[in-house]
């Protein structure tokens, strides 16, 4: 340990032992003593240390081999390590290096890092490694990998969201990382988007709830244990809706809409305490946001208080150059970025940004205090991950990484994100005496359940497929005594003629960000030739759809009996979706965005009046092809007795669900607002709240909830929260009430 800051800390452990003030004291005198410690390692700090603590590179640059072509098996580079750590005192490295590593590797990165950074480099102060941790500790061989947030999002069910975050975090400081790029709280509003199945979909209320309950998981309260991370929110700010409904393409997004739509995530995970934030690559209004002090200090710091670390994008002040063009090199995009409000540059394969930025210091074109005020940030995270203290965890004390607990959460989660939005004359659930011929393009791959950020970024080498989890076709068929075969599209129809039924797994490979760019919404043509062939067998016909984005099906929703919407539902979806499938599981998925019909008819279940307006100027415009909260179950849920009353703040709710069916089963309780008359168009109905309950066949439960003003609340025409006062119609199970408020 270097010497500098180990008397330091020697000083501090005097200080703190003669407290003696009760816990809550010394819970703030910690964080004041965080900061302490902060502000004289600050003062004890070169311009060069400093610099180096805003720069994050990716383990490329530390690695044997070029940038995105490391010689494997991953070795590291001294030369590398010792210029990049030790002279340039670079205070942050992130990724993998292309694809995942056994947490024996990890163990071995990490190690190397933490002793040139804590034993070689002056100032002794530790790396912060940042990874991508998306649904699971996607990046270490084994990790237990959940459902993409969407399918999360599915669940409605905040204690799964919540243990997501919680194995997540455990399994990453497992492999001796203590920050995750996570959650997306960029909000789902276009189909198009390549990553919306990194949403938690499209209704503010749901995605806020899910955010904050993943954040708790994945910090705790003391983000200092060594079972917990840090969070990052992003992307701040608009990044999930553009023009194009591609990834990083123009976004115009009013402030207004801004504030109703996109903030309420961010403000709502900020509430909860969340670390850290990355930031929109994308221009919004024609500024890269990078380039925003509007929204990176007006908007973030001085309005909503955020006083955590602000990361870039990958390579976004570069691109303010290549791509965007608002600066005419990286040293004028170095300024403009950092006096936005950028705190570490995710520069990330290009060493020169630490000494260009000491430059601009020293050429006064950015201010030491701009400079100090990022390295404060940075350093109050790596304390308050006790990163000073422990910068490498005891591997060996993680027990439970990829452990069978894990793993069960995994699959509850997966059996829970699965959505059944057609079931035919109850055709589901399928007999186990039944012929089941499986066909489709998802049948038998793991990465069409996983997604991108799976092994590798884009999730499509198989090699990094975690051994032992079933696909849909290898699940169904250890569930079924030999009554279970595959054909090829082309053998299909003759495959058909000696089944019974026939389950169809469609809709996309893995993919994220540019390479998951579309062209056409609606599914893939060949796809629909094969449902099309098959229908003419006269089988029947249950489709399973596996995707990140809901493809549009119209022309083939008629030809199935029965259809299941099981986004991305991770490693242990082949077993969820047979278990639904066969009945073993009662599914209670609810969908968390509306399922287009039409690809050019993208609308949210909020849309406005004038959505409604169709050709004949009646008001059936709105017809998605299946909506937002939307699901079936395999038992008959009704609902009755809904009663809604003022109260001095807003509204109390009640309502009463029974289980009419023979079975349990859980059902998502969501109560929907509409504001009937306002200054602002009112939306058609907001989410306003929700539960999700379980019922055992026969049995009633009564739910009541408050909704207040503030939910009730959109933003006016001055761009601020406003409630007016007026009637309201409260529905909840398909009833209906109104009140005045
Ligand atoms: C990517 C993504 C971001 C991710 C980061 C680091 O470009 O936009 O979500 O966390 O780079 O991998």
């Amino acid at each position: 340990m270097n010497t500098r800051y180990s008397v330091f800390v020697l000083l501090l452990v005097l200080l703190a032992c003669n407290t003696t003030q009760d816990t809550t004291m010394v819970k703030s005198e910690i964080i004041d003593k965080d900061v302490q410690f902060v502000e004289k390692l600050i003062a004890d700090m070169t311009l060069e240390d400093k610099v180096g603590e805003m720069t994050q590179l990716t383990i490329d640059m530390v690695s044997v081999g070029a940038p995105y072509a490391l010689q494997e098996p991953h070795t590291f580079d001294e030369e590398k390590l010792q210029n990049v750590l030790v002279d340039l005192k670079v205070g942050s490295i992130l990724n993998c290096g292309g694809h995942a590593y056994t947490r024996d590797h990890w163990e071995k990165i990490i190690r190397t890092i933490q002793d040139y950074a804590v034993n070689k480099k002056e100032s002794g102060i530790p790396v912060l490694y940042g990874i991508d941790a998306i649904h699971g500790t996607n990046y270490t061989t084994g990790a237990t990998l959940f459902p993409q947030q969407l399918g999360q999002a599915a669940t409605w069910n905040l204690d799964l969201a919540k243990a997501c975050g919680e194995v997540t975090a455990y399994e990453t400081r497992a492999s001796g990382i203590p920050w995750t790029f996570s959650p997306v709280l960029d909000i789902g509003r276009d189909a198009r988007w390549p990553r919306l199945w990194e949403t938690y979909g499209e209704d503010m209320h749901l995605a806020s709830e899910l955010g904050v309950a993943y954040i708790d998981g994945l910090q705790g309260d003391d983000m200092s244990d060594a079972h917990k991370v840090a969070s990052c929110m992003k992307h701040f700010l608009g990044y999930s809706v553009t023009l194009r409904g591609r990834d990083r393409t123009q976004a115009w997004i009013p402030e207004r809409q801004l504030r109703e739509y996109f903030l309420p995530t961010f403000q709502a995970a900020m509430d909860a305490g969340s670390k850290t934030i990355m930031i929109n690559s994308g221009e919004m209004n024609g500024i890269p946001v990078h380039a925003n002090s509007k929204i990176l200090v007006d908007l973030l710091r001085d309005e909503l208080g955020f006083t955590g670390l602000a990361v870039t994008d990958w390579e976004d002040v570069g691109y303010l150059v290549s791509r965007h063009k608002v600066a005419k090199d990286f040293k004028e995009a170095i300024k403009i970025s950092i006096n936005a409000g950028i705190d570490m540059a995710m520069v990330p394969t290009d060493a020169s940004f630490p000494t260009i930025l000491a430059e601009l210091v020293n050429e006064g074109q950015v201010p030491m205090s701009r400079i100090d005020e990022s390295v404060k940030r940075i350093l109050l995270v790596k304390k308050e991950l006790g990163l000073f203290d422990t910068p490498v965890v005891d591997f060996a004390s993680y027990t439970d990484f990829a452990s069978a607990k894990h793993e069960a959460k995994a699959l509850m989660t997966a059996e829970e994100s699965i959505v059944l939005v057609k079931n035919k004359e109850n055709f589901l659930p399928l007999n186990a005496e039944k012929n089941i011929l499986v066909v489709g393009p998802n049948a038998d791959r793991l990465s069409a359940m996983n997604g991108g950020w799976t092994g590798t970024w884009q999730g499509d080498n198989p090699m990094y497929d975690t051994k032992g989890k079933l696909t849909v076709l290898a699940a169904l068929k250890a569930k079924s005594q030999g009554k279970v075969s595959f054909a090829e599209a082309d053998q299909a129809v003759n495959a058909a003629a000696s089944a019974d039924v026939i389950v169809a797994c469609l809709g996309e490979g893995p993919y994220t960000e540019k390479p998951g760019d579309l062209d056409d919404l609606n599914l893939d043509e060949d796809q629909i030739e094969l449902i099309k062939a098959l229908k003419e067998t006269g089988k029947p016909i249950v489709l399973v759809m596996l995707e990140g984005r809901p493809r549009v099906i119209r022309k083939i929703v008629d030809d199935a009996e029965a259809i299941l919407v099981g986004f991305l539902p991770g490693d242990e979806g082949g077993k969820a979706i047979a278990n639904v499938l066969y009945g073993d599981v009662n599914p209670s998925g609810k969908l968390p965005v509306t399922y287009p019909r039409f690809s050019n008819d993208i609308v949210t279940y909020d849309h406005k009046g004038t959505d409604k307006i169709d050709r004949k100027f009646g008001t059936d415009a709105f017809n998605p092809q299946w909506e937002f909260g939307y699901g079936l179950s395999y038992t008959q849920f009704s609902y009755s007795n809904l009663l809604v009353s003022p109260t001095s703040n807003g509204m109390h709710v009640s309502v009463t669900v029974t289980n009419d069916g023979a079975i349990k089963g859980k059902e998502v309780v969501q109560v929907y607002v509409q504001d009937l008359v306002a200054t602002i168009t009112p939306s058609a109905k907001r989410l306003r709240a929700f539960d999700k309950i379980e019922l055992a066949p026969g049995s009633s439960r009564s739910l009541s909830f408050m909704i207040s003003k503030e939910d009730l609340s959109f933003v006016g025409v001055d761009n601020k929260w406003v409630f007016e006062p007026g009637e309201f119609k409260v529905e909840c199970g398909g009833l209906y009430k109104n009140l005045t408020l």
